[in-house]
């Protein structure tokens, strides 16, 4: 059985397997997974002779209830490098339990990918922060306040080294992935930032005294995804690489409320940006 299937608890596993039992033959295997964040799903037009399939087709899966989030699971060639992308995700704020959110990213894990590179539409709590811009996510806080794993692996707490498996990697977002993403960034003249994403419920904005907190938190930039995702596929031994595309700077009094279109519109400015940058990105990586 597949290494990274044989690691998840018996019911989820079959639920899993179901899935992947069901892409495997129709051709949607793939070197590195993308995962697409709102309003930036439009780089599967950047793909060669992509394949695609409705959330609703894939057996197990839940359709997102994210109207701009399409909710499609898309195969083909990014520069030359085979993709596997989630156009849509499902959300903490959408009350679904973890195995249900978690399993589009189970699904990719398990078709084997090496890596993925994790996007989001963010607010940007450091005050250098432009809204259009990008951030490399060093690491995140998670402020669930309980971990998305519990239950839902054979062995939470594996060894560090265990027998004919690499060694595992020591951060969550993997230190080469984040250099390599950096010298894309001025290779293809997009500036970027690198800093911490701070992961809240939502759905609602954060009040004042949160975006405070997060601050002195040493936050950067504030959204309500990736981090679940992230401990996921770090624990099936994925490398991951994060980007926060800033829309917007984190809500502050005086400011008209944000609305999920703001956010919507102004990741459709720094969707081409980020595209840009994974077409540089992506070349990079070996194997
Ligand atoms: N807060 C939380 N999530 C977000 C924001 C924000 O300011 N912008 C985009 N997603």
């Amino acid at each position: 059985m597949n290494d990274r299937l044989a690691r998840l608890r018996s019911d989820w596993r079959e639920q899993v397997g179901e899935a992947v039992a069901w892409l495997e033959p129709r051709g949607f295997t793939g070197l590195t997974g993308l995962i697409l964040g709102s309003g930036l799903g439009n780089f599967v037009d950047a793909l060669d002779g992509a394949e695609a399939v409705d959330y609703g087709e894939i057996p197990g899966f839940t359709t997102t209830s994210v109207a701009e989030h399409k909710g499609r699971l898309v195969v083909g060639d990014a520069a030359g490098r085979r993709v596997l992308v989630m156009q849509g995700r499902l959300h903490p704020y959408e009350g679904l339990p973890a195995e249900t959110m978690l399993l589009p990213t189970a699904v990719l894990s398990c078709l084997g990918i090496g890596e993925a590179v994790v996007t989001n539409a963010a607010g940007g709590l450091n005050h250098h922060y432009i809204p259009g811009e990008l951030m490399v996510i060093r690491d995140h806080l998670d402020m669930h306040g309980h971990d998305p794993l519990r239950g839902l692996l054979v062995d939470p707490i594996p060894p560090a080294e265990a027998p004919g498996r690499a060694a595992r990697p020591s951060a969550a977002y993997d230190k080469d992935l984040a250099r390599l993403m950096l010298e894309s960034g001025a290779e293809s003249g997009v500036p970027l930032h690198a800093g911490v994403y701070a992961s809240m419920w939502g759905p609602a904005y954060e009040t004042k005294a949160e975006i405070g907190m997060l601050r002195r938190f040493g936050c950067d930039a504030v959204g309500m995804s990736t981090a679940p995702e992230v401990m996921l596929l770090k624990a099936l031994d994925v490398r991951v690489a994060g980007l926060s595309c800033i829309t917007n700077p984190a809500r502050e009094v005086g400011q008209p409320e944000l609305s999920h279109g703001d956010v919507v519109e102004a990741g459709l400015m720094v969707r081409d940006r980020m595209a840009r940058l994974l077409l540089a990105f992506l070349p990079r990586l070996a194997g």
